[in-house]
């Protein structure tokens, strides 16, 4: 049986940083409160680079870790919702910025915070089936052009930035063993942007300026929820229990929503990888840039078994299991 196995990982976050205390000077808020009520401390803000030169950052260092050529890839998925245009989609971008070969497979998927985990999901389905060999899975979003920096209570949560892996379709133990998304657009309306293209001559009353809008306590509810049953689904697919666990990567919304998935698989803290006291919320970046983190740093070892789960927009939730 063919698996996707993880064979180079990288990340790319803007220069920029945006601390707590310069929020201060921006909107009525503090540093105490940002960081109790999310554990966030800072964010980066990418001022010259646009999303898809944040993800071909990123899916660069990704192949060179992989030490793969570039003409080997076939399959490029980004999963984002704040790509530089309509059309073409980020993935084509990444293609041609990494010298991919002509008539390789690139295209986008649209998840919000989730999106890494789609991505992952949908390239892991192409490399079992055989209908490709390697592929580059991109996380990337660039909120901060989304954001009403003049609400404090969306404004202080999120960040850019990108991360990639590379995906080799290989025999064996290692690689992806399970995966699962979902969505319930019954609650779009907790989590949402109006579109930022201008309307058409027939439209009366376009939607406004194209900010972020977000039920930050309902949300936060289900984001605990429905992480909750993602770990279930893993674990319960792979016949994995808590111990068997390395490391869990969970998205990178709120430490008080992490805690929570924690406490309810009894790990503790040095099981659960988090960064988001540096980046805040990177959206679709936020799991690739720990991932690429927490192997840099060298808390992924040969055999580990990690943990993924995320939420956002849409609703849309995920889960993975990867073995090292
Ligand atoms: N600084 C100071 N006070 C603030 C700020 C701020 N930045 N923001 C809100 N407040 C105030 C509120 O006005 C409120 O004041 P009030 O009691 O006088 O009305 C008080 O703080 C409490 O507000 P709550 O919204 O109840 O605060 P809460 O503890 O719920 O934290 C937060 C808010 C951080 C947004 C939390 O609800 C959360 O993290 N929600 C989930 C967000 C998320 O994960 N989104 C999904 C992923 S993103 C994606 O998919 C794109």
């Amino acid at each position: 049986m063919l698996r996707s196995r993880v064979i180079g990982t990288g990340s790319h976050v803007p220069d920029r940083v945006l601390t707590n205390l310069e929020l201060e000077r921006m909107v009525e808020t503090t540093d105490e409160w940002i960081a109790t009520r999310t554990g966030i401390k800072e964010r980066r803000i990418a001022a010259e680079e646009g999303t898809s030169e944040m993800a071909a950052k990123a899916a660069k260092a990704a192949l060179k870790a992989s030490g793969l050529p570039a003409k080997d890839i076939d399959l490029i998925v980004v999963g984002t919702c704040t790509g530089d245009m309509a059309f073409p989609s980020t993935a084509c971008f990444v293609q041609s910025q990494l010298g991919v070969r002509a008539g390789a497979a690139a295209f986008d998927v649209s998840a919000a915070c989730s999106g890494f985990l789609y991505a992952l999901d949908v390239a892991d389905k192409y490399l079992k089936s055989g209908a490709a060999k390697k592929a580059i899975v991109v996380g990337v979003d660039r909120f901060s052009r989304l954001i009403d920096w003049t609400d404090r209570s969306t404004c202080v949560l999120f960040g850019d930035g990108a991360g990639a892996v590379v995906l080799s379709a290989e025999k064996g133990s290692k690689g992806l063993l399970s995966s699962r998304i979902h969505s319930d657009g019954r609650h779009w309306d907790m989590l949402y942007c109006p579109s930022a293209y201008p309307p058409n001559p027939f439209e009366q009353d376009p939607s406004g300026p194209a900010h972020l809008v977000m039920n930050g306590n309902e949300t936060f509810k289900l984001a605990v929820r429905t992480m909750g049953q993602a770990i279930k689904e893993v674990m319960e697919d792979t016949g994995l229990s808590p111990e068997d666990i390395s490391l869990l990567i969970p998205h990178q919304a709120n430490l008080r929503i992490i805690n929570a998935a924690r406490e309810r698989l009894n790990l503790t803290e040095d099981r659960v990888f988090t960064n988001l006291d540096r980046y805040g919320n990177t959206s679709a970046g936020s799991i690739p840039i720990a991932l690429d983190e927490a192997v840099r740093e060298g808390r992924v070892k040969d055999g580990d078994v990690i943990l993924f789960v995320a939420f956002g927009g849409g609703l849309t939730w995920a889960s993975a299991a990867l073995k090292w």
